[in-house]
């Protein structure tokens, strides 16, 4: 079995990745500091405990296990603390990552896949977006996100890496065998957020903002379900391995969904009210985001299974219903 490095692999996209490339053949080695991850989301391949930025930890781990490539989710990625805070963020996710590939560069490892975002975008012009879309991060985190694409294209002029930046739009959901699923502290996201009030686990769901230029006022936003994007990172991998060209690709459904019409498929899925209090826009959200995905389809021949918020929410709710 071909050996994989899965930077962040106890993280939520990271282990749904570490399952998909499991079952393509491959063994992931996944290496997380813990911050966020979880060692329980580790299940197939070791975990070794260890951080990006650790040069010696960095050699120790290839030296071991000689990866054949690199899978890259290791990043904080909370937009709101990369305001308040962003060292944290430029230290870690790109100053990190130049450790990674560096690393990577005096070991000859040849292919890195990596975790972009739709907000190296920042406000769209226009949607659906393309990846030719210009990319004006309006916060840290996309900026940290937007340097890392800047730098892997610099690493394949000096030294030939080969690279795949996936920027992803909202991921979503959970393994649809219900063996892994989203576990963030603290939870940000739209849909856990919503399960949790439906649950009485949590508050009352906060909505920003019902006065957007959208037909019923909320954001729109594009979730795809984290079992496709864990399948994007294999075909990514073949990709490269076939001697492919590098590049970005966005990865969504291309269909937007607003938040009130969430709230309306976690009710019809859960069959419960979920408890929700409109408040105001939050600083720095656009109104629309949603993807072209074509040149995903087009180039790696990546296609969303699970293409309905129902279906999406339904693995969601079994996941968080079973711990
Ligand atoms: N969740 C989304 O909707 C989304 C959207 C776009 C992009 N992304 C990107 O995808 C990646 C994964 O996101 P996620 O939602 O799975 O987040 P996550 O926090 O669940 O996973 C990230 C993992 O990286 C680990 N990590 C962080 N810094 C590290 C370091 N220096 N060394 C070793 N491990 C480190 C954390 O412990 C965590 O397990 C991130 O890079 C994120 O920016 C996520």
């Amino acid at each position: 079995m071909i050996p994989i490095l899965v930077t962040g692999g106890a993280g939520y996209i990271g282990s749904h990745t570490c399952k998909a490339l499991a079952q393509a053949g491959y063994r992931p080695i996944a290496l997380d500091n813990l911050v966020y991850g979880h060692e329980w989301a580790v299940r197939w391949g070791p975990l070794v405990i260890g951080d990006i930025s650790d040069r010696a930890c960095l050699d120790a781990v290839i030296e071991r296990h000689r990866p054949e490539a690199v899978v890259h989710f290791a990043a904080y990625a909370y937009v709101g603390e990369s305001v308040r805070d962003p060292g944290r963020y430029y230290r870690n996710n790109v100053a990190g990552t130049l450790t990674l590939l560096e690393a990577m560069r005096d070991h000859a490892i040849p292919h890195i896949v990596f975790s972009s975002t739709c907000a190296t975008y920042g406000i769209p012009e226009r949607t659906p977006i393309t990846e030719d879309h210009p990319q004006r991060p309006i916060n840290p985190y996309g900026a940290s996100k937007l340097m890392v694409e800047r730098i892997l294209a610099d690493f394949e002029q000096a030294h030939g890496l080969r690279w795949i930046a996936l920027r992803y739009f909202n991921a979503a959901g959970a393994d649809p065998e219900g063996e892994i699923g989203e576990d963030h502290d603290p939870e940000t996201h739209l849909i856990p957020l919503a399960l949790q009030a439906v649950a009485g686990r949590g508050p009352r769901l906060q909505v920003f903002g019902t006065d957007y230029p959208t037909p019923d006022g909320s954001c729109i936003r594009d979730y795809i379900h984290v079992a496709d994007l864990a399948r994007a990172h294999v075909e990514g991998l073949a990709h490269l391995r076939a001697g492919a060209v590098s590049g970005a690709f966005n990865l969504g459904t291309g269909q937007g969904s607003s938040v009130l019409e969430v709230i309306a498929a976690i009710e019809r899925v859960t069959g419960r009210p979920v408890p929700y209090e409109i408040g105001p826009r939050r600083p720095g959200d656009p109104p629309v985001l949603y993807a072209d995905a074509d040149k995903a389809r087009r180039l790696l021949g990546w296609v969303p299974r699970y293409r309905t918020l129902d279906e999406i929410i339904e693995h969601a709710w079994r996941w968080h219903q079973s711990r």
